[in-house]
């Protein structure tokens, strides 16, 4: 990798900062000084020192947001502010991007990361990871929508949804409840009660496999996972309802 997206991301300051501080002469590969910001280094191989100080290389990120409503689940966006708009830049300057997609208009977990093997991994259909949605419904939801979301319901497209827990938290003209699927098609939960003739007036992502939502985090909040987590999250197992 560059030299100077590896300063970057190390906390050496800006990709312009990084510039500067290679034309110094004060960073080195194994006792060589690079002073080109386009040499490409390999961290694994090489001890990377600046001001004779060994760097601390990491090449990944991982995030847990509690997704505010009103920002897309996008790396960028000419016109709306995205997730990533309100990551710290020295979060920001790893290039993360978030894992799959919550409405602009729902809240809660939202894994952010450069990570791209275990993004395919947590959203590869094959792998079955259950997700699972607090949601408000206007309308009483029924026992007779626990038993259609157990077998599946179709779609407007037609597609015939895998089999979800639906459990009732509270039957009311505005119904609370929990979700659980295993797949991840566009507006999957507000389409599945559109299916049983229902509208999801307010959604929230609590889970997603292993990882739950931080009860510390405020809207818009976010933290780092710790190693174990990430490890969880690699391990999470096909699963199936
Ligand atoms: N299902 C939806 O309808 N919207 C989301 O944001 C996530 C799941």
């Amino acid at each position: 990798m560059r030299i100077d997206k590896l300063l970057a991301n190390s906390g050496y300051g800006s990709r312009k900062e990084v510039k500067q501080l290679l034309k110094t002469g004060v960073v080195k590969a194994d006792g060589n000084v690079i002073k080109d910001p386009k040499t490409h280094v390999d961290p694994d191989q090489q001890e990377i020192t600046v001001h004779e100080a060994v760097v601390d290389y990491r090449e990944f990120i991982y995030l847990l947001m509690n997704k505010p409503q009103g920002l897309l689940s996008a790396t960028e966006d000419d016109l709306q502010e995205t997730v990533i708009d309100i990551l710290q830049p020295e979060d920001a300057l790893f290039e993360p991007f978030p894992v799959g997609r919550l409405d602009k208009d729902t809240e809660g977990l939202l894994i952010i990361t450069n990570d791209g093997q275990l993004s395919h991994q947590l959203l590869s259909p094959k792998k079955h990871v259950p997700k699972t949605y607090f949601a408000e419904v206007s309308g009483f939801v029924t026992e007779e929508d626990i038993e259609s979301f157990k077998l599946g319901v179709t779609l407007d497209d037609g597609y015939l949804t895998k089999p979800a827990k639906l459990v009732i938290l509270e039957s009311a003209s505005v119904s609370k409840i929990e979700l659980t699927i295993t797949e991840g098609k566009f507006h999957q939960v507000k389409r599945m009660f559109e299916a049983v003739g229902k509208k999801v007036v307010y959604l929230k992502r609590l889970s997603m496999g292993p990882l739950q939502l931080d009860a510390d985090l405020e809207p818009g909040e976010y933290r780092e996972l710790t190693d174990e987590e990430v490890e969880e999250l690699r391990n999470a197992k096909v699963f199936d309802l």
